[in-house]
């Protein structure tokens, strides 16, 4: 299982501090949540933040857009030193133009599925991806429920992969914790992206650390 840790929920007035926390207790990715006001009622962060954080760490980015119209957006966060961009697929009505784009820039192409979209809607695309990002909340928000049906919605991708594109990983996001933390790894999941669950701890080092080895038992 690869972490990525989120940092929506990072203090940014020592966001040097909160990466370095994490990257010493072996994060894989580094999850950057960009959001616009539209495509979901929160409003966080452009190129220009993701710009001034690339020296920080060698560790992939990971920009997950929540914005409409993203097909505006791919080129200034790859220049910006994003390596994997995720984009909703509720939010372009042309999602496999804009896969084979993002692949064209040379980084990793990822598409996003809301609760409320069903697996299938990857069907014709899983080919075209390098990530399958289940949302396991409705996106907007650190520190929600994870929503249980997502469970069923891993194994469905897992399956779809494992037929169709066994490179592409499956990344799942909102609500992980201790508790949901296990059940996203048994029922498939690569890559579990974390935020409030690791920036709200005391040492979100240490409770990385924890959670590995909640794994590994
Ligand atoms: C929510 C974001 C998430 C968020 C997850 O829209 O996409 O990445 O940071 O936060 P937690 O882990 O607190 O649910
Ligand atoms: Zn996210």
């Amino acid at each position: 299982m690869k972490f990525a840790p989120s940092l929506l929920s990072a203090n940014f007035a020592r966001i040097a501090e909160e990466i370095s926390a994490v990257v010493d207790a072996g994060a894989d990715y580094l999850h950057l949540d960009v959001m616009d006001g539209r495509f979901v009622p929160n409003i966080t962060w452009g190129p220009k933040i993701v710009g001034d954080l690339r020296p920080l760490t060698k560790l992939p980015f990971d920009a997950h857009l929540m914005v409409v119209e993203p097909e505006r957006y791919a080129e200034a966060f790859v220049a910006a030193g994003a390596n994997i961009i995720t984009f909703h697929i509720e939010a372009t009505p042309h999602a496999q133009r804009l896969l084979a784009h993002v692949r064209d820039l040379g980084v990793k192409a990822g598409i996003a599925i809301d609760p409320q979209t069903p697996v299938g809607a990857l069907v014709d695309i899983v080919e075209d991806c390098d990530l399958i990002l289940i949302m396991s909340v409705n996106p907007g928000f650190g520190g929600q429920s994870f929503l249980e049906r997502s469970l069923a919605k891993i194994r469905e991708a897992r399956a779809l992969v494992a037929e169709r594109n066994p490179r592409c990983e499956i990344e799942v996001d909102g609500g992980i914790n201790a508790r949901t933390l296990p059940l996203v790894a048994a029922a498939g999941a690569d890559v579990a992206v974390m935020g409030s669950a690791l920036f709200d701890a005391v040492d979100p080092g240490a409770q990385l650390r924890n959670l590995r080895a909640l794994l590994a038992t």
